[in-house]
C-alpha cells in the first residue's frame, strides 16, 4: 500500500483534490492510502468547509489553522507545520495542487525532507513574476519528482525549462517524470454536472429563472488592492448592466469585500445603487457550476473560472494582463482585457455579437485523476 499525504489549503485546491480522492477511495482503495492535511489558508465555511460537504471529501486528518497573514508569515508557519506532520506520517509521496502559498510551503518542506513531491497542475506559466502564484509555480515544479500538466502548453513550458521527457521511472527529484494528463477540474465538471442541477437552488433564490445574467468574479490582489483597477472593472460592468438592462451576479471573495469597504473604492456605491447587480457571498462549487451554466457571459480574473467557462461553453472576459491558460485565448473562448474599461465593454460587444468560438478537447477526457493514480502506483510500488 502506498501512503500519500495530500496538502490542500485554498478553495481551488480542495476542489481539485476531490477528483483524486474519488479515484483513490474508489478504484484504487487497495493500492493507495490518502492522508489529508489542510493548511488552513482558507478557513471560512464558504471558502473551505462547504466544499468538503458538497464534494463528499473526507474531513482532513490534520488542520494547521494557519489563517491569513503576509506571504512570509503565512508560508513560514505552513512549512513548519507540514514538516512536523510529514515526519509523523512518513508518506511515500506528498501531493500538491496549483500555485498557492500552500503549494509553495509544501514544496519547500517536502524537498528538504527528501520526500518525493507530486505536483498536479504543473507547468503553467503566466510569464509575470509579479504574480505571487508565478513564483509558487516555478519553485514547486523544480522541487517535484512527478509533474502532471493539464495542458500541452504546460508540458512545453516544462521541457523548455530543462525537464526531460525521456526520463524513466523510478523518478526522483533529480530525475523527474513529466506527464500531460488533462485537467482534474474537467473530471469534476463532468462528474458534478447533474448533481448541481438538483442540489442547488441558487438561480431561483436570486429570482433569475429564465432571466439573462452576467457572472463576475474578481479576487486577484493586483485588482482588489488597486482602487483604480477595481473601480474601472466594476464601473465598466455596471455600465453594461445599466445600458443593456441585464442582471449581474457577483459572488464576492472576502479579499474583495474588504477592499470595497474602504473609501477610495467609489464603484462600491455605484453597484449598490443598481438593482440588477447582485452581490452575494462566495458561491459553493455546485452553486458556481449552475451560475456558470446559466449565465450568458463570464467576467473573471480567476484561473479556474476561465476553464470552467470553456467547459460550459460560456464566453469569458479575462480581467488580467496575461493568462497561463493561453489555449483559451487561441480558441477564442477568452478575451484578455486587463482592468481597462473600454476593452471590457468592447469584449462584451464582440461576444454579444456571437464571436466565432471553437471547442477542441483541450483538457483531456475527464479521466485525469485515474491517469495520475496509475502513474503514482507505477512509480512508488
Ligand atoms: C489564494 C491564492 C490564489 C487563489 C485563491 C483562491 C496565494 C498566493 N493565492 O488567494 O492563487 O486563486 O487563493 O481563492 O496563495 N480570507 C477570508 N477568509 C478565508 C480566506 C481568506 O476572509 O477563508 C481573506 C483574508 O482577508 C485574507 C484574504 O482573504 O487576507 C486573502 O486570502 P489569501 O489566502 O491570502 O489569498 P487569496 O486571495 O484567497
Amino acid at each position: 500500500m502506498i501512503k500519500i499525504l495530500t496538502v490542500i489549503g485554498a478553495r481551488p485546491q480542495i476542489i481539485k483534490a476531490s477528483a483524486l480522492n474519488r479515484a483513490i477511495n474508489g478504484r484504487y482503495s487497495k493500492d493507495i492510502l490518502e492522508v489529508i492535511l489542510h493548511t488552513g489558508q482558507h478557513y471560512d465555511d464558504s471558502m473551505s468547509d462547504v466544499f468538503f460537504r458538497e464534494m463528499d471529501i473526507p474531513q482532513p486528518d490534520y488542520n494547521l489553522n494557519v489563517g491569513s497573514g503576509s506571504h512570509g508569515k503565512q508560508t513560514a508557519s505552513m512549512i513548519e507545520g507540514i514538516e512536523k506532520i510529514a515526519l509523523i506520517e512518513k508518506p511515500n509521496a506528498i501531493i500538491v495542487y496549483g500555485d498557492t502559498n500552500s503549494t509553495l510551503a509544501t514544496a519547500i518542506a517536502a524537498s528538504k525532507l527528501k520526500i518525493p513531491l507530486v505536483h498536479i497542475e504543473a507547468g503553467l506559466r503566466s510569464f509575470n513574476k509579479s504574480m505571487p502564484e508565478e513564483i509558487n509555480r516555478i519553485v514547486c515544479d523544480h522541487c517535484s519528482t512527478m509533474l502532471f500538466t493539464p495542458t500541452g502548453a504546460g508540458y512545453k513550458n516544462l521541457t523548455r525549462e530543462g525537464f526531460n521527457q525521456d526520463n524513466e521511472s523510478p523518478f526522483t527529484i533529480d530525475n523527474p517524470g513529466i506527464f500531460h494528463c488533462g485537467d482534474v477540474m474537467y473530471d469534476n465538471t463532468l462528474y458534478f454536472s447533474d448533481v448541481a442541477e438538483t442540489a442547488s437552488q441558487i438561480i431561483s433564490d436570486l429570482e433569475l429563472i429564465n432571466k439573462e445574467f452576467l457572472l463576475v468574479t474578481v479576487h486577484r490582489d493586483s485588482n482588489t488592492d488597486v482602487p483604480e483597477r477595481l473601480n474601472s472593472i466594476l464601473d465598466a460592468i455596471n455600465d453594461i448592466s445599466i445600458s443593456e438592462s441585464i442582471h449581474v451576479v457577483f459572488p464576492m471573495h472576502p479579499r474583495t469585500t474588504a477592499s470595497l469597504e474602504k473609501g477610495e473604492y467609489s464603484a462600491s456605491k455605484h453597484i449598490k445603487e443598481n438593482k440588477l447587480f447582485h452581490v452575494i457571498t462566495p458561491a459553493s462549487f455546485l452553486e458556481m457550476h449552475l451560475l456558470e451554466k446559466r449565465c450568458s457571459m463570464i467576467f473573471t480574473d480567476s484561473g479556474g473560472v476561465q476553464k470552467e467557462a470553456f467547459f460550459l461553453r460560456k464566453p469569458c472576459i479575462v480581467l488580467r494582463h496575461e493568462t497561463e491558460w493561453v489555449e483559451l485565448i487561441e480558441c477564442g473562448n477568452s478575451l484578455l482585457v486587463d482592468a481597462n474599461a473600454e476593452r471590457i465593454k468592447d469584449a462584451y460587444e464582440q461576444y454579444k455579437g456571437k464571436k466565432k468560438i471553437s471547442y477542441p478537447a483541450l483538457y483531456g477526457d475527464g479521466n485525469a485523476a485515474d491517469f495520475i493514480c496509475k502513474e503514482i502506483i507505477r512509480n512508488f510500488s
